[in-house]
């Protein structure tokens, strides 16, 4: 009896003591706390696009603001245009530990995290302002804070604009011109699919494969947003015709290492997590502003844009697709949620 009491005595004591100890709420869960011990670190962050990109501005910002506020004690080091792996590589080192910091499209991200993959149908938003408030909203958080079961912290929605169809071949104004055209998609059973119902010959690649496949003429399209075909100068890679399709809104996602998040001290790992909150309407604002300037370049550039497309036949063609994917990733109620949500 007497050992009983001791027992529960202590037991009682260490249980006041790490309530005590437990911090604000900051997004990440707490199960690994780490104590200060006064070292500075250094954070690699990794994305695929070029260094005038709203992705690189973006993690810029992000790096300046968590420098200031830790006093130098945390440095991002950030890696451009796929310099330490493409977007599905980057976020498997994520998982792994090896990668600290990504903003990557969502599409490859999906091949990780499964409850994103409803974000990658075709046609899904009505418009980007019916996006961003339901990723902005409980639907969008419900999806960041699933991630973190995959071993990811989700901090904060971006975006790269709408994706539209590039080729050499001619223009694409109506689904019957996909016919046969061989696409570079991204590594995404949805995409790939969608294209297969549309008569092209899909083939998944990572984007820094994608562009020696479209000057090689392996491939003779790809699909991206319009700022994507300027910046890579796609009309260097045979890409004389661009269609303004926007059949899907490119959601991008800022994200987080969990295995980092777990190694730093507690006031530190919460700095990087709200400024990583704070960056994806940032981002977002910048590809918005940045968008119209790189339509003018690519027509500039002797790119035949396409941009009155009746879009309901594209729309009608991938339909089937929605219900293919709904077993593999159980996305139903959250698929009617985004639905009636716009
Ligand atoms: O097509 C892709 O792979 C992506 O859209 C890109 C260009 C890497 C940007 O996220």
């Amino acid at each position: 009896m007497k050992r009983n009491l001791l027992l529960t005595l202590l037991m009682a004591f260490v249980l006041v003591i790490a309530s005590a100890c437990g911090g604000a709420d900051d997004g990440a869960s707490d199960d690994a706390e780490v104590a200060d011990d006064g070292k500075d670190y250094v954070l690699q962050a990794g994305h695929s696009l070029p260094n005038d990109h709203p992705y690189q501005i973006a993690l810029e910002q992000m790096a300046k603001n968590i420098d200031e506020r830790t006093d130098g004690r945390v440095t991002i080091e950030i890696f451009p245009n796929s310099e330490i792996g493409a977007e599905k590589e980057l976020t498997e080192g994520m998982t792994l530990g090896t990668v600290d910091l990504v903003v990557s499209s969502t599409a490859p991200v999906t091949n990780f995290i499964p409850e994103l993959a409803v974000l990658d149908l075709p046609f899904l938003f009505k418009d980007r302002d019916a996006a961003v408030e339901i990723l902005e909203g409980d639907i969008g958080q419900g999806m960041l804070d699933k991630m973190e079961d995959h071993g990811i912290v989700g901090l904060s929605w971006a975006e790269n604009g709408y994706r539209h169809v590039t080729n050499s071949k001619h223009p694409i104004e109506k689904p019957e011109d996909l016919a046969g055209l061989k696409i570079r998609t991204q590594e995404n059973p949805i995409h790939i699919s969608a294209f297969e119902e549309l008569g092209a010959q899909p083939t998944p690649m990572a984007w820094d494969e994608a562009l020696t496949g479209l000057q090689q003429g392996v491939v003779d399209a790809q699909e991206n947003p319009i700022i994507v075909a300027d910046q890579f100068s796609l009309h260097e890679a045979n890409q004389d015709y661009m269609s303004l399709t926007g059949h899907v809104y490119s959601v991008a996602v800022f994200m987080m290492s969990k295995q980092t998040y777990d190694e730093l001290p507690k006031e530190l790992a919460d700095i990087v997590v709200e400024e990583g909150e704070a960056i994806g309407s940032v981002q977002r604002d910048l590809i918005v502003e940045m968008e119209a300037e790189s339509l003018e370049k690519v027509k500039e550039n002797g790119i035949e844009v396409i941009e009155d497309i009746d879009v309901a036949p594209f729309q009608e063609v991938v339909k089937p697709v929605y219900d293919e994917f709904q077993d593999e990733y159980g996305y139903e109620e959250v698929l009617n949620e985004i639905l009636e949500a716009q």
